[in-house]
């Protein structure tokens, strides 16, 4: 094994001559937990474990236990591993979104990372702004780093028939709406959908990001894919454990790793797995926080025109289980480098390029992984619009379903080309008190508006543009309409929602002067989409100012508004960016 050659950032707490008061204090209170003061001074490297599970965070629960194989991977490799717990963030609970914690887990990551005597960090991640505010902190600290996900549940089933995460949920309430089932029927099959530990089984922002932090390089191969429960999950544990020591004496950082082509070749695999939408704003968010130039039309120029691969719900049929069978990331992976369309010639933390990851990494599963050249659906990548409602809009096209496609993108005469009726909501309170309100004239032809939903509006930015047409139409048969807003959708939602509007209402964004009635045209060709209403009316509009969004609650309410960006930026804290590769400097005594 080779050691580090440089002294280590942790000597400089552990093993200071010139300040043996300081050196004394560091060392006393760690002997709890069977550390000698001759191993922390003899230049072992440190190797922290950022704990993301616990009763908060259901879904990285895994990771308690873990741990434990970390711990020995750690030890055996000839480091010292020391754990410590991260800012919770389970998805499913925390309100008004887990969107607004994932800022303040990374500022809390940075300053652990940056102020105490670590060398190196295995980061455990699951649930989905655990990956994103854990590498969004590697990256500003720089200290080497791998990603040990937690893994997915198994696959959920129910009265027969596979039922995923989140997606249940949605496709449930669009028939309790229509009367097919009832209360209780829905909630079986929810539960149905959760049978273990693990995230959520579907291609949600869970796996997604997961994936994503394989697909920059930033976990060992095969990591994101591996259900929970699964005895692999704990050998990538103790792997992962190994190999975080080794970075340490390489001295391999996520800066060499999470490069612009990295993150390139991480859009083009999200779209190949019909990875969530949110992977938009958290790669967004990565990037700039690596300092890398990640421009939104960079999601349409390199990711669009890749075919969907994975048959994975909620674009496709199957779940976790099943896709990692079928060989998970690294198979995606390999078709997308076998078709010259990532690069494999990049570094990762195996110490391997790509391509030497990927040899041997076929699928074992056509069905469920399939060949480049017979996709299940060709140019799955989000569409990216924009037009005088917003500078950038996202919409997933990997999940437009034939009947929606039908309806609204092959109009005869006018391809691709659709104007709606815009029925507008601010917030979801509202959405939810009047969707079933028949004044609202809500029909075939309606496209429904939610604003007041973005980072700052939220705030937090929050998933309720998938919203579904009224009950009525429900009965009819119509299953979704175009909708449009300032926040986001779930990754497992279904939905052909026009998302992540930026600037948002509550920026000044044009969604703040629609009204109700008001012509809506998008161009699906062109990636516009303009409210068609002259500009001598919106100037009138603009004078009522912009539409009310609820006071902050909490402090951190206040400071995030205050200082977030928006979506198209990755809703970072504005300047936080201005701090990169701060390990370089060691703290202060
Ligand atoms: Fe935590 Fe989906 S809710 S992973
Ligand atoms: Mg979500």
């Amino acid at each position: 094994m080779t050691q580090p050659k440089r002294r280590l950032r942790s000597q400089n707490w552990f093993d200071n001559p010139d300040h043996i008061d300081m050196t004394a204090i560091y060392l006393e209170r760690w002997m709890n937990y069977g550390v000698t003061p001759e191993e922390l001074r003899s230049g072992k490297p440190v190797i922290g474990i950022a704990q993301s599970g616990s009763d908060l965070t259901p879904c990285n629960k895994i990771h308690v236990d873990l741990v434990k194989r970390v711990r020995d991977g750690i030890r055996d490799a000839g480091g010292i591993p020391i754990e410590f717990p991260t800012h919770p963030i389970f998805e499913n609970c925390k309100r008004p979104t887990a969107a607004l914690d994932r800022n303040l887990a990374y500022l809390g990551l940075v300053e652990i990372l940056y102020g105490y005597p670590i060398d190196g960090v295995v980061l455990t991640t699951g649930c989905d702004k655990t990956t994103p505010s854990a590498l969004m902190a590697a990256s500003t600290v720089d200290i080497p780093a791998i990603v040990l996900s937690g893994g997915p549940m198994l696959d959920g089933w129910h009265e027969g028939k596979l039922v995923g995460s989140g997606t249940v949920i949605w496709q449930s309430r669009r028939k309790l709406g229509a009367g097919e089932i009832n209360e209780e029927q829905f909630l079986d099959a929810a539960m149905g959908s959760a049978p273990s530990l693990g995230h959520c089984n579907t291609m949600g922002t869970a796996s997604t990001m997961n994936a994503m932090a394989e697909a920059l390089g930033m976990s060992l191969t095969g990591c994101a894919a591996i259900p929970a429960p699964y005895r692999e999950r704990g050998q990538m544990a103790y792997r992962t454990g190994l190999r975080a020591v080794e970075l340490v004496n390489e001295d391999i950082r996520p800066s060499q790793i999470m490069t612009r082509e990295a993150f390139l070749n991480a859009i083009r695999i999200n779209t190949a797995l019909g990875g969530s939408t949110n992977a938009q704003p958290h790669l967004n968010a990565m990037a700039k926080h690596a300092g890398v130039e990640l421009n939104t039309t960079d999601w349409e120029k390199h990711g669009f025109d890749i075919p969907l691969l994975a048959d994975v719900q909620p674009a496709g049929r199957w779940l976790g289980e099943r896709f990692h069978r079928a060989g998970g990331v690294p198979a995606i992976m390999w078709e997308l480098l076998q078709a010259g369309k990532i690069d494999g010639a990049l570094p990762t933390v195996t110490g391997k390029t790509v391509a030497e990851n990927l040899e041997g990494r076929e699928s074992q599963d056509r069905e469920v992984i399939r060949p480049y050249a017979d996709p299940l659906v060709e140019r799955a990548g989000f569409l990216v619009l924009k037009g005088n409602l917003f500078d950038f809009a996202i919409m997933k096209m990997s999940v437009i379903s034939d009947d929606f496609r039908k309806r609204f993108l092959q109009v005869p005469g006018k391809e691709g080309i659709y104007e709606g009726k815009a029925v507008v909501f601010n917030g979801s309170e509202e959405y939810h008190e009047k969707i079933n309100d028949p004044s609202l004239g809500i029909d075939e032809n309606t496209i429904l508006v939610i604003r007041g939903a973005g980072p700052k509006g939220w705030p937090g930015s929050a998933e309720v543009v998938n919203m579904q047409p009224p009950d009525a139409l429900l009965a009819k048969g119509i299953q979704s309409l175009p909708t449009i807003g300032d926040g986001r959708q779930s990754g497992t939602a279904d939905s052909p929602s026009i998302l992540h509007a930026s600037p948002e209402s509550a920026a000044g964004g044009g969604l703040a002067w629609i009204r109700n009635g008001d012509v809506i045209r998008i161009d699906f060709n062109k990636g516009e989409c303009d409210l068609l209403v002259d500009d001598a009316e919106l100037a009138e509009r603009r004078k009522d100012g912009i539409p009310p969004v609820p006071a902050d609650a909490t402090p951190w309410q206040q400071i995030y508004r205050e200082r977030v960006t928006q979506l198209s930026d990755g809703a970072i804290m504005e300047g936080a960016d201005n701090f990169r590769q701060i390990s370089k400097t060691p703290p202060r005594h």
